[in-house]
């Protein structure tokens, strides 16, 4: 059986290591920080991932999963290394691919028999290419190297699932045993019905940027019809209900609110920006930057309505009591995430700010240290003047607002992520406003829309005696002419 290598153990590395002991292989995880490959090692897992612990921690147990430092050990173990490492955004939202060649730098000279490198990380258009060159420099003499492109689609909160399960899986290769490597590996999702899409490398780097700069370009759709519809009194929940029931639409990725964040969406659109516009593309992928800024709008818009119910100007005073950090549910990443973002502005702006996540806590206060973080949700709602809903935990759609009432000082709650259920909010007394959405008891207080007047201009008047006679009118004279 192949024994495979991951390199690069964070959210994608550490959940591939793991898929890949349950699919029944021989894993070595490397990291180049000690500290998380030692907490591995002892079967911890260092962020939040729903069923990752479980997983990672029996297979480690059983053996068959192990983490480490060394890429020489690496070279020496596997004959499939997967490259599981990060591309941050770089210059001018440029992927910074370092982390990439040092990857290969430490591992290829190493390498003592025949393998495959398969590339996992989201990489700009055209690097598999680059990589292929500088791999053929550091080979060793007489050791055959392929590389394949092989993308990710986990997503945070469902990566167990995903990788175990993935809805399609994307081979690039260059090669017969390339592919045939990767069939190997997969196998058991194969034989259970995953589609898999052999192409070139060009190609498959693409579709990863592409798949995720279309679900960017769905929200920020959806997003710019909820602005339409705060001018207009319309409802974008329903909108886009509706708008769902169309299969070629479908609901998903239509939810409005505060918008996307995370370490791939923004990330990966900016990066196509950057990416098309070295290639002299840049018109192509023009409509992106609207994408980009309807998204950092949403922010925008949350920040200044909380300012403008604090007094405005430039001294708003009050406490808000921000319920999330996440940048979304059952995940503790706080990569450009929305919420944090919110948070921050409103403490720069001179704020009281109290956060309250289920799961992020710990690395949001790590990256927003001037924050005050509590331990409940009660507890970022003492005393608030307004309240922010920005991260849609299950959890918070689970809260007492009656109870809430009694613990918060003022009585406006922007349910950012239009998830909760206006009505027992509305009971209990609270002002609950929504981002596109029409609740109850602002109906009435809704924009009203400015009537349409120019879609069905009138006929010109003709006058009476000028209008032509009807073909019925012609038809009654001739009728009476011959009666
Ligand atoms: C995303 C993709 O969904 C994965 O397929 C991909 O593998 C991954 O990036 C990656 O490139 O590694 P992820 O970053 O985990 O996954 O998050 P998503 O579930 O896509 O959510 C992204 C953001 O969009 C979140 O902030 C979420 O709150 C927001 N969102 C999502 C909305 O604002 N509205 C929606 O309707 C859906």
């Amino acid at each position: 059986m192949l024994r495979i290598s991951v390199i690069g153990t964070g959210y994608l590395g550490a959940t591939h290591a793991a898929g890949m002991a349950e699919l029944g292989f021989e894993v070595l995880g490397v990291d180049n920080n000690p500290a998380k490959a030692a907490a591995l090692s002892a079967g911890q897992v260092p962020f939040h991932e729903p069923g990752l612990p479980e997983l990672l921690a029996g297979h480690v147990a059983g053996g068959r999963l192990r983490f480490g430092t060394s890429l020489v050990e690496a070279a020496e173990f596997a004959d499939v290394h997967f490259l599981c490492v990060g591309t941050p955004p770089g210059v001018n939202g440029a992927a910074d691919l370092s982390q990439l060649y040092s990857a290969l730098e430490g591992l290829v000279p190493h390498l003592t028999r025949n393998c495959l490198i398969v590339g996992k990380s989201t990489v700009p258009v055209g690097t598999a290419e680059a990589l292929t060159a500088r791999i053929a420099e550091l080979a060793p003499e007489g050791i055959s190297v392929d590389l394949a492109w092989n993308p990710e689609f986990l997503r945070e909160g469902h990566a167990v699932y995903d990788t175990l399960h993935p809805n399609r899986l994307v081979f690039g290769v260059t090669t017969p045993d390339a592919e045939w490597a990767l069939r190997q590996v997969y196998a058991t999702p194969i034989a259970a019905g995953s589609p898999v899409v052999i192409t070139n490398m060009p190609t498959a780097e693409l579709i990863k940027v592409s798949a995720n700069a279309f679900l960017a370009t769905k929200i920020s759709f959806i997003n710019a019809m909820a602005e339409l519809c705060d001018l207009t009194g319309a409802d974008v929940t329903l909108l886009a209900d509706a708008l769902g029931h169309d299969d070629r639409i479908g609901r998903k990725f239509l939810g409005a609110g505060l918008g996307y964040g995370g370490g791939c969406l923004p990330k990966d659109v900016r990066a196509l920006i950057a990416r098309a516009t070295e290639l002299g593309a840049g018109e192509s992928v023009e409509f992106l930057r609207d994408i980009d800024a309807i998204n950092l709008r949403r922010r925008e818009r949350v920040v200044e309505e909380t300012l403008a119910l604090l007094g405005g100007g430039h001294r708003p005073s009050g406490r808000v009591g921000v319920l999330g950090a996440a940048f979304k549910p059952l995940s503790d990443d706080v990569r450009d995430s929305p919420a944090l973002d919110v948070a921050r502005r409103l403490h720069a702006a001179g704020v009281d700010v109290t956060v309250f996540d289920p799961a992020a806590t710990v690395p949001a206060r790590a990256v927003a240290p001037q924050l005050v973080f509590a331990a409940t949700a009660a507890a970022a709602l003492h005393e608030a003047d307004v309240v922010l809903h920005l991260t849609e935990w299950r959890e918070f759609r689970e809260l007492d607002p009656a109870f809430l009432r009694t613990v918060a000082r003022g009585r406006v709650l922007i349910d950012a992520r239009n998830t909760l259920d206006p009505e027992p909010w509305l009971a209990a007394g609270w002002d609950f406003r929504a981002m596109g959405r029409l609740v109850e008891s602002r109906a009435a207080s809704a924009p009203r829309v400015a009537p349409v007047v120019t879609a069905y201009p009138k006929p010109p008047v003709v006058p009476r005696q000028l209008a032509a006679p009807s073909p019925l009118t012609r038809l009654r004279a001739r009728v009476r002419r011959t009666a």
